[in-house]
């Protein structure tokens, strides 16, 4: 009678005090900063994400500044944007900088052969470097390798760039009103130069970009350029092996990979009236990034066993079919489903960090996962964005590297995940971790064991909502908004989470 009443006791006790999660953190392990850049953003001329999105030139009676929305401006300097990616994307490998730049009624209008409609080049080289430095982003220049030249690639960084030198292109920038260089320092040669880019082999893209990579120096550049080849868009380790093989450390800085959370390329699904089974296989595709980026790095650090040369995923993001009311190419809305996709994959993005230097979520505006939606005067803040302004908090932050043991989020009998998470210390020695839950069913309990951390007093908001589908639209732009969240408490250094289904939680911890 007494043993039976023993392990009835015991029994209570473990299950009361054992979650179904646990995160156990090693702060004495920390060595990395998660980079600020991965936190970046992509526009491209396409749809009405620069034209009509961005920059609205003389339409609608609304605050601008050269043309930018100060919306747009506003809502992007909230949250902290380290970085912009432009002009493409596939535009890129069709794209002549020189017929975008000097009076705007003397710019040659082109057909946009990647997406579509006529555009009068009014948006060039200045407006985005203006655009950069009011955001205080650090611009990211996609050169013409496919429709372009090696020589139009170098005179566009001259332009931009040179500052003692003195050319016909220094002349020509100071004529076009800008005496100082940009100082650009990042530049993607080519754009998915195994498809829209060119159709090239891994051998010739290899030996295209040492071309470009060897003319390309640096005109006073403080930091140096940070040269980004293209890398795989699909599991292509061969594409990534044959780059770092073949060309010399010396010539590049950055490998690009490009990984979109779609379940099927031939029927997307709706953005916003999706089934639990195509949520699930959403959430498939997003888990693939960890999966993605780790045989990447393996196969990097073959050649470059100190991660010398940094990944760099300039596009990301779930992809689904356009919605025709968008009144562009690629729009789409945003729900909570894409919120999952942004806190499970910048987690997987920190815990890289060793590897990851820069991320690019595709793309900014009214285009595929935006943080931002516009209908001409008015504009809203998507789920995406509010995950990201949670996240900004571990910009430039030292990783606190971090194990996990999670539930399963399972269907059909396939199973993935539940719960992923990252961690960071600030300079102030605030820890923040980032949770996020994507089983829309269940809520989770977690345990975190801090290790030698010692902060006692916890705080925290949340992004969640009762469905996965709920979304913010022009009607209703503040149905899916962070709150506070009150479900995490201290004991003796274990901190104790319920994280509700679907949502995305952080957590800061102080004295
Ligand atoms: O982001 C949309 C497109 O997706 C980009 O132009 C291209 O690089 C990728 O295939």
């Amino acid at each position: 009678m007494m043993r039976a009443l023993f392990f009835t006791l015991l029994a209570f006790v473990l299950v009361t005090s054992y979650s179904q999660n646990q995160i156990k953190l090693y702060p004495e392990q920390s060595q990395t900063q998660i980079s600020k850049h991965i936190y970046g953003h992509f526009a491209e001329h396409l749809g009405r994400c620069i034209y009509d999105g961005m920059y609205a030139g003389d339409s609608y009676d609304i605050p601008k500044t050269d043309g930018v929305r100060n919306d747009v401006i506003d809502a992007l300097k909230k949250l902290q944007i380290p970085n912009l990616r432009w002009p493409g994307g596939c535009f890129a490998d069709t794209y002549h900088w020189k017929d975008a730049i000097g009076p705007k009624d003397q710019r040659k209008p082109i057909e946009n052969t990647s997406w579509g409609g006529r555009e009068d080049n009014s948006f060039g080289t200045h407006e985005f470097l203006n655009l950069c430095e009011l955001l205080d982003a650090e611009p990211y220049l996609a050169v013409n390798m496919n429709t372009g030249s090696v020589q139009e690639a170098v005179e566009w960084e001259q332009y931009v760039n040179n500052a003692n030198g003195s050319s016909y292109l220094t002349d020509l920038r100071e004529a076009n009103g800008r005496e100082k260089p940009w100082n650009v320092k990042y530049w993607g040669i080519g754009n998915e130069s195994w498809d829209c880019g060119g159709d090239m082999t891994a051998d010739y893209y290899s030996n295209l970009y040492k071309r470009y990579a060897v003319a390309m120096t640096n005109y006073g550049n403080t930091d140096g350029l940070f040269r980004i080849a293209v890398g795989p868009g699909q599991p292509d380790y061969e594409w990534t092996e044959t780059i770092m093989k073949q060309v010399p450390a010396r010539r590049i800085e950055g490998l690009s990979i490009h990984h979109y959370s779609v379940f099927n390329w031939s029927n997307k699904g709706s953005s916003y009236a999706f089934s639990e089974e195509e949520y699930f296989k959403t959430m498939k595709r997003a888990w693939f990034m960890e999966e993605f980026i780790t045989k990447n790095s393996v196969v990097m650090d073959k050649y470059d066993e100190e991660k010398r040369v940094k990944l760099i995923v300039d596009e990301w993001g779930g992809w689904y079919n356009t919605m025709p009311e968008g009144n562009g190419a690629l729009y789409q809305q945003n729900t909570i489903r894409d919120a999952m996709i942004a806190g499970m994959t910048l987690n997987i993005f920190n815990n890289h960090a060793d590897r990851v230097h820069m991320a690019n979520l595709a793309q900014t505006v009214n285009v595929l996962q935006a943080v931002i939606l516009t209908n001409e005067e008015k504009m809203i803040l998507t789920p995406t964005y509010h995950v990201m302004e949670m996240y900004k908090v571990h910009q430039d932050a030292q990783l606190v590297p971090l194990e996990i043991e999670s539930a399963s989020y399972t269907m059909n009998g396939e199973s993935i995940p539940s719960v992923s998470s990252s961690a960071s210390l600030d300079t102030e020695g605030k820890l923040h971790i980032s949770l996020t839950n994507i089983d829309h069913l269940n809520e989770q309990e977690i345990t975190v064991d801090l290790g030698s951390i010692q902060l006692n007093k916890v705080t925290g908001r949340i992004l969640t909502s009762a469905r996965v589908q709920d979304r913010n639209t022009f009607d209703q732009p503040e149905e899916v908004t962070p709150e506070t969240f009150r479900g995490a408490k201290i004991t003796k250094g274990s901190l104790k989470v319920t994280l509700p289904k679907n949502s995305v939680v952080i957590l800061e911890l102080s004295k």
